[in-house]
């Protein structure tokens, strides 16, 4: 495998030319055996705007091909000085790996700006329960909420219910620890592999282990955010809605998408052309069956934003301003988003032949 990592040996910039923040590698921390934390230096020309829980996406180059990933912060903007993302390694994982066995303090690595709507607005009036739900690498977004809320509502709550397969899994261990030391924040953790070392529920996260955690907590003042692999997700979000937490007390931020791009085959997806509008520009290509709006764009050339690519960041979102698409997933849209006619064109298959999609 071939590896460049954008090795610029050059101050910390932003810069406009690309579009892209090229960030300086302040220091690499590695937090388990699978998991390393990015800290990225300030640009000269300012700190980074971003909100608790949001995401970078990074870019790199490996093996000669283009590779972009979404990492969410763990650092807080209110707290900590330098924004800092969490990478943890996926089996066969190309970006996850790449970055776990090469990146080293003083490299430069091209991002996105964060953006994403898993967070909350804080404010010192707010008494709230903040119950975080993680898994994982999901921890990563919930550390900068809690992170967040502790320096800026006095008067809430955090619990975090944390789940990893064993002790030495666990993310953040010591700092989770410090924390602690704020008689507001309290960590439940919950462990497949029994740990000598830990008190912690064992085996997965049940519905019992959800009830005991909100018995001590008034319903009216708990909101949740859920982050971690699927099925511990849907055990937590089915889970609060069992004792009675509303749906949108409820946030979610997934990592890896469920769907399947064989939900898109149906005879109504045949070739369409559609007409994209993005930064002034009007495009028009016809997507074939098999491929998604945003693929064939990016095909023709097109410098479309994106990254997930799988229906769950949001970067690519546009404005479907006349015909119908099939989207595989839209987990990362609101409701509200739907109905206003959103879409992702990285999952989406035309169904119409006046499709107008506007981004940006
Ligand atoms: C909004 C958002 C925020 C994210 N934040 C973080 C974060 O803070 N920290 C972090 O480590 N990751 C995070 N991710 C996941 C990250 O973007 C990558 O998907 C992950 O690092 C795997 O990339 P890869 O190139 O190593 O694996 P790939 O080469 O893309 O995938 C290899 C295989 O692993 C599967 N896979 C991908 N991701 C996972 C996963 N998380 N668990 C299990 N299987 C997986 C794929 O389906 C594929 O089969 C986030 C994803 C999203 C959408
Ligand atoms: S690129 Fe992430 S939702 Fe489309």
């Amino acid at each position: 495998m071939a590896f460049g990592l954008f090795k610029k040996k050059e101050e910390s910039k932003t810069t406009s030319n690309d579009g892209f923040l090229h960030l300086k590698v302040k220091e690499v921390i590695k937090e388990t055996d699978d998991a390393i934390s990015i800290h990225f230096e300030q640009p000269a020309q300012g700190d980074i705007e971003y909100k608790a829980g949001q995401f970078f996406t990074i870019i790199a180059d490996v093996d000669g091909k283009e590779v972009r990933r979404a990492y969410s912060v763990c650092s807080s903007p209110f707290v900590d000085p330098n924004p800092a993302v969490t990478v943890k390694r996926v089996e066969g994982g190309v970006m996850s790996n790449y970055l776990n066995d090469n990146l080293s303090g003083g490299e430069t690595l091209k991002v996105m700006s964060p953006i994403g709507n898993f967070t909350t607005d804080f404010s010192a009036t707010n008494s709230r329960e903040l119950v975080l739900f993680g898994g994982g690498s999901g921890i990563t977004p919930l550390m900068s909420i809690a992170k967040s809320a502790l320096d800026q509502e006095p008067n809430t709550k955090i619990t975090l219910v944390y789940a990893n397969r064993g002790a030495d899994s666990i993310i953040f261990k010591s700092t989770l620890e410090q924390m602690q030391q704020d008689d507001r924040f309290s960590v439940v953790h919950v462990l497949e592999n029994e740990s000598d070392s830990l008190k912690a529920h064992s085996g997965y996260l049940t519905q019992e282990v959800i009830d005991t955690v909100l018995a001590d907590k008034e319903l009216p003042k708990v909101e949740c955010f859920v982050c971690g692999p699927g099925p511990m997700m849907d055990i937590a979000i089915n889970g609060l809605g069992a004792a009675g937490v509303p749906s949108d007390k409820v946030h979610k931020e997934s990592f890896v998408s469920t769907a399947s791009e064989e939900d898109a085959v149906s005879d109504e997806i045949v070739a369409r052309e559609v007409t994209i509008i993005y930064d002034d520009e009007e495009y028009k290509y016809t997507v074939e069956p098999g491929e998604t709006i945003l693929e064939k764009g990016l095909d023709e050339d097109i410098d479309l934003p994106f990254s997930c690519q799988s229906g769950l960041c949001t970067a690519c979102r546009g404005k479907c301003l006349s015909g119908k698409v099939k989207m595989t997933e839209d987990e990362g849209l609101s409701e509200a988003e739907l109905d206003e006619g959103y879409v992702l064109p990285c999952v989406s298959h035309p169904l119409t032949d006046d499709i107008v999609i506007e981004i940006g």
